[in-house]
């Protein structure tokens, strides 16, 4: 746990996205993308790139629950059984979770990043990184490696830009290795390239945990 709150700012910003997600009953809208179901899939699915066998994935920031849905699909297409669960600050877009996933609306709660107190461990994370702001980023990871993820499980960020306004996504790998984290690997969305993601395994997580460790030892591998 943390001793301090998110800015009010940010909150509010965050409060915001609600309504505005829940105007829209096309669930990809809903999920505060506009871009249509071909770019949706491809510009999410490389989040799988992470996942590499059967598990519990945490969405942090889930929404309306649909990139849970699509994930668990895109995943059974491969072989791979994962079960969603879902968080987010939102309480009617949770309730439109906890409706599209009703036999895990158990498993969809409600509630801040920061400040939620996890029930369980999950094999995969994954948060986009903007739940937090850029300054909280380095310790909200540090907290889903020491307190979300199952041991030999692994936390997923990801980074949205924009095609339309020509925005590339943030530089996750550039941002988690200067602030310690071994990456373990990235994969990326879209053409041209709009999404990114970088994992770090919980097993290896922070080069520098210990006072004094090398920051050099870490590594990105393509995923
Ligand atoms: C863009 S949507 C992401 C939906 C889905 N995870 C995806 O990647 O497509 C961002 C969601 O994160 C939630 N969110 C943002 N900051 C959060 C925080 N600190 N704690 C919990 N939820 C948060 C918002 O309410 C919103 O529903």
């Amino acid at each position: 746990m943390t001793d301090d709150r998110l800015p009010d700012e940010f909150l509010r910003r965050v409060r915001h996205l609600e309504p505005a997600y829940l105007a829209h009953d096309d669930p990809i809208r809903a999920s505060g993308f506009s871009g249509g179901p071909q770019r949706w899939r491809a510009e999410r699915e490389p989040i799988l790139a992470a996942v590499d066998g059967d598990g519990d994935l945490l969405d942090v920031g889930c929404a309306n629950g649909y990139l849970l849905e699509c994930l668990v699909a895109w995943a059974a297409e491969r072989g791979i059984t994962l079960v969603p669960q879902g968080l987010d600050i939102g309480p009617g877009l949770v309730e439109s979770a906890q409706r599209r996933l009703p036999r895990f609306a158990g498993n969809i709660h409600l509630g801040n990043a920061w400040e939620w107190a996890p029930p369980r461990r999950y094999r995969y994370v994954y948060m986009l990184y903007d739940c937090v702001p850029e300054s909280h980023l380095t310790r909200m990871t540090a907290r889903l490696l020491d307190e979300f993820v199952e041991p030999k499980g692994r936390v997923i960020l990801g980074a949205y830009g924009s095609r339309s306004d020509d925005i590339p996504p943030f530089d996750l790998a550039g941002f988690l290795t200067a602030a310690g984290f071994e990456v373990a690997g990235t994969a990326f969305g879209g053409d041209p390239v709009v999404t990114a993601f970088a994992w770090v395994e919980a097993r290896t997580g922070r080069a520098n945990r210990e006072p004094g460790a090398d920051k050099r030892q870490a590594t990105t591998a393509n995923g």
